[in-house]
């Protein structure tokens, strides 16, 4: 497998290049050929939009993106803004508290589940299958993918399904077997939970440790309105997704002076590109006077974020909670807060905290 670290633009085209494909069969097989302990890896690497190229990737995108389009994204404000209430409503003041628990994960997870029809007392238990299959520990991440695979499996061909819901609509386009099959329906089923929620907990979980990290906490909470602009920064500067997911050459690629042979992983640094020199001044600084929209963090060409609008509003929203209503907010001690990391995120396992009004 191989790390591309280039400059924004560079990442921008070779994130947008044909022959780095991402044919979920050709990344399955060479997967395999190169981990000790390589699992069928349908989790991971089902047929979903992100691991297929034209013209499969455009019949599935297609059949998700009217969710999450700035619109629809728009009408879901109110109900973030109250799954965000009820959980900031339940975090304990003036003592210790693990922010990522308590509120960087389970709120995206609420969000994206209700966008799903993925019902209530099942988020919980996904949460904890998800976290164990992306810890890539070889005993332990095939079962807990072959669990979720179950587990979709059954709700989607329960009938229970509410027929308002994402879900709901992609079975019945798996009904209607010209336009999803059964295999594309689970593994868009994966797809959607994992992106919906780890991504934008991680980002959470970085915006208000940069946050308070970089002094602004007090400077952000007497001035909401740069909440945009500390989310955009900690998007460019300190991303949770790392790397863009795996592609595969489909042919010799030259890299910047570099020939890469066919049929070789590449995961391409999108941290760096954040913080390419030639794209920004002081790109290393944590600067919220920025123009920031100038990084790749949510990818870039046919594959770009399918969620991007929706991470930025649950991101904000959380955002703007906690400062109005905890401005003199801490760290609850000076360590590093301890990091998960797998090929494509690196995320806070933990963020302690003192809340304080
Ligand atoms: C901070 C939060 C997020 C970040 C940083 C992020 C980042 C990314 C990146 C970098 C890609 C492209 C990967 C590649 O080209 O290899 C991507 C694709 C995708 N993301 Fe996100 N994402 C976030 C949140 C979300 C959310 C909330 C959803 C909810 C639906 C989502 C759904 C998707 C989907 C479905 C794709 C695949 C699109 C395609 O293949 O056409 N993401 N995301």
């Amino acid at each position: 497998m191989l790390v591309v670290t280039v400059g924004l633009e560079l990442t921008r085209k070779l994130l947008a290049d044909k022959r780095l494909s991402k044919d979920s069969d050709a990344l399955r097989r060479e997967m395999k050929r190169q981990l000790t302990e390589p699992g069928d890896l349908a989790g991971l690497f089902g047929p979903s939009m992100l691991n297929s190229d034209n013209p499969r990737h455009a019949r599935l995108r297609a059949l998700a993106v009217k969710a999450f389009t700035n619109q629809a994204v728009q009408r879901l404000a109110p109900r973030v803004d109250q799954i965000t209430a009820e959980l900031v409503e339940r975090l304990p003041e003036n003592e210790e508290v693990d922010l990522v628990g308590a509120l960087a994960v389970p709120m995206p997870l609420h969000v994206i589940g209700e966008v799903l029809g993925v019902p209530g007392e099942d988020r919980a238990l996904l949460r904890t299958l998800i976290e164990t299959m992306m810890s890539m520990n070889p005993e332990q991440s095939q079962p807990a993918s072959d669990a979720l695979g179950g587990y979709f499996h059954t709700l989607l061909t329960s009938n229970a399904l509410d027929g308002s819901s994402l879900f709901g609509a992609l079975v019945a386009a798996d009904d209607d077997g010209d336009r999803l099959t059964h295999d594309e329906l689970i593994a868009m089923a994966f797809l959607l939970v994992v992106a919906g929620h780890e991504t934008t907990a991680g980002l959470i979980a970085n915006v208000v440790h940069d946050a308070l990290d970089n002094g602004l906490w007090r400077k952000a909470a007497s001035d909401p309105g740069l909440v945009p602009a500390l989310v955009e920064e900690t998007l460019r500067h300190n991303p949770p997704v790392r790397h863009a997911t795996h592609r595969i050459t489909t042919e010799a690629v030259e890299i910047d002076g570099v020939l890469v042979p066919e049929n070789t992983i590449v995961l391409i640094n999108l941290g760096s590109a954040g913080r390419c020199p030639l794209a920004h001044e002081d790109a290393a600084e944590y600067r919220i006077d920025r123009e920031t929209t100038g990084h790749a963090t949510f990818g870039y060409g046919p594959h770009f974020c399918l969620g991007s609008a929706l991470a930025r509003l649950e991101t904000e929203t959380v955002l703007r909670q906690l400062l109005t209503r905890f401005p003199h907010t801490t760290r609850a001690n000076d360590e590093p807060p301890p990091v998960t990391r797998n090929d494509i995120m690196a995320s806070l396992k933990s963020l302690p905290v003192v809340l304080r009004r």
